[in-house]
């Protein structure tokens, strides 16, 4: 059975990908720094561990944890994160560096502390959760933005670093997607949400388990020659010009003046 390492697990994305390969015959560790949220892996069956992955000690603990319990390791899923809204002049550079430590120093941590078992996997993978926010940028969210493009850095470098190696790297970069980090979007500007909603041309949000399901892609036999990619699943949101549409239900015309 294949080995796999996912992070932020407790919740969200994270959750979803740790169930879905533990469903599809994965030997699963969920790790995340929740350690009561965690629970519901202990109910499941699937192994768990608290960690924090901005620091050091903690990921060494967590990939002590995958030889110990399964041998080995074929796919690190390096997924936890925070967000970090806030204007380059509100924002303090603490903030910063905390959403930096976890979003990107936890990532590269991971890597360092994983290599040394997927260099002995036969189908050894990587990917690193990024987002839409690491391919474009969006005013006060200069932070959470700047580390997410920083993965899809990583990735493209790392791609051409560890691939003579047969080390698959790549990111995937979920447009909104309802979890933990979101529902409070939700909840407290309703109106707000409504119309984020409106410009994805699918016109909802995605599930976890439709962030999962790439993940899952990624790091299978069936995507043996991707790498260094940062594939975008946002329900079409990004490839539009952002001036015009997306069409709606509610307006589905686009005035002829615009667009001819
Ligand atoms: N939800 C979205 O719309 C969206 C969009 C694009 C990218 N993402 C990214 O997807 C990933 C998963 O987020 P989510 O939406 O599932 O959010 P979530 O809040 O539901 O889950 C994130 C998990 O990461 C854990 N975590 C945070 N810091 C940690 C740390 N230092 N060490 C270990 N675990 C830690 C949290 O405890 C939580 O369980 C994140 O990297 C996020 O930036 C989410």
């Amino acid at each position: 059975m294949p080995i796999a390492l996912v992070t932020g697990a407790a919740d969200g994305i994270g959750r979803a990908t740790a169930e879905r390969l533990y469903r599809g015959g994965w030997n699963v560790l969920a790790a995340d720094r929740d350690a009561d949220k965690l629970g519901w892996a202990q109910k499941a069956g699937i192994a768990s561990i608290a960690a924090d992955v901005s620091l050091e000690a903690d990921n060494a603990l967590m990939l002590a944890e995958m030889k110990a319990r399964f041998g080995g390791l074929d796919a690190a899923v390096l997924n936890a994160g925070v967000t970090g809204g806030g204007s380059i002049d509100a924002l303090a550079f603490a903030d910063f560096q905390k959403v930096i430590g976890v979003n990107l120093f936890g990532a590269v941590l991971g890597i360092k502390a994983a290599l040394p078992l997927l260099r002995n996997s036969a189908q050894p993978a990587i990917v690193l959760t990024s987002s839409t926010m690491g391919v474009a940028g969006d005013a006060e969210n200069w932070a959470y933005c700047a580390s997410k493009h920083a993965l899809i850095g990583l990735v493209r470098s790392l791609s051409r670093e560890l691939g003579c190696e047969g080390i698959r790297i790549n990111a995937l970069c979920p447009g909104p997607t309802k979890t933990g980090m979101t529902r409070m979007m939700e909840e407290l500007a309703p109106e707000h949400f409504a119309l984020m909603v409106q410009k994805v041309p699918l016109q909802r949000w995605a599930d976890p388990d439709e962030m999962a399901s790439v993940i899952e892609f990624l790091v299978s036999p069936a995507a043996s020659y991707v790498t260094g990619h940062a594939m975008v699943a946002d329900g079409g949101a990004m490839v539009g010009t952002g001036l015009v549409g997306p069409k709606t239900a509610a307006a589905p015309a686009i005035p002829p003046a615009i667009n001819h």
